[in-house]
């Protein structure tokens, strides 16, 4: 899949950050089982990369890697079966450096600079990040003027509410963020209550 195939499976993007290893499996599967297939497990803790190796095996998950900051983190995560990759920012090297893996990328913008950095670089779709910081729904309407090509997955201070907004946006085709998968529920083993709040993504678009 490209990636704006990627933002289509389904109008959220869960933001992951597994703490333990074991909470990876259950984890994945409570999400695909409430519907929410495509999911983003971030470089920010030392299990990262064998979360996202184990999360690959669950039928139906699309796993891609988070926080990649560099061509060295973009093949890590390959390496672990990562198939896409979503980064905070845009530079001209991690642009190249998917490009020579042949990895997707949904790379971050907060301002029109840096969505014309990504456009030089071949990406029309982004993730506009960080999101409700940087101007919410009204700036990406805004960004939506001058940049008629460009579609944005919004991620950043975003919740069930809030997605809604972002989501009637006709530059918005997925939305990204954490609500779905609140770390006390990850603690705590509550993969029914995860699937629940899953499935509720899907009535937002
Ligand atoms: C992130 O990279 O942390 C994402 O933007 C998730 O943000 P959220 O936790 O505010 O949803």
């Amino acid at each position: 899949m490209n990636v704006r195939e990627l933002m289509q499976v389904a109008p959220v993007i869960p933001v992951l950050v597994i703490d333990d290893i074991a909470a990876a499996k259950p984890l994945a599967e409570a999400l695909v089982k409430g519907g929410l297939r495509v999911l983003e497990i971030t470089l920010r803790t030392p299990v990262a990369l064998d979360a996202i190796k184990a999360m690959t095996e669950i039928d139906g998950a699309i796993v891609g890697v988070g926080t990649a900051l560099d061509g060295d983190d973009l093949k890590r995560a390959q390496d672990h079966g990562a198939e896409f990759a979503v980064s905070p920012g845009f530079t001209a090297e991690l642009g190249k450096a998917a490009q020579d893996l042949s990895m997707p990328l949904l790379p971050g913008v907060a301002t029109s600079a840096d969505i014309m950095r990504a456009r030089d670089g071949g990406c029309t779709e982004v993730k506009f990040f960080p999101a409700a910081q940087s101007g919410g729904p009204t700036m990406l309407k805004a960004l939506g003027g001058p940049f008629t090509e460009t579609k944005f997955c919004p991620t950043g201070g975003i919740n069930a509410t809030s997605a809604k907004d972002y989501l009637a946006l006709s530059n918005v085709l997925c939305v990204g963020g954490s609500w779905v998968a609140p770390r006390s529920m990850v603690e705590a083993g509550d993969w029914d209550g995860i699937t629940k709040l899953a499935s509720e993504c899907l009535t937002l678009k």
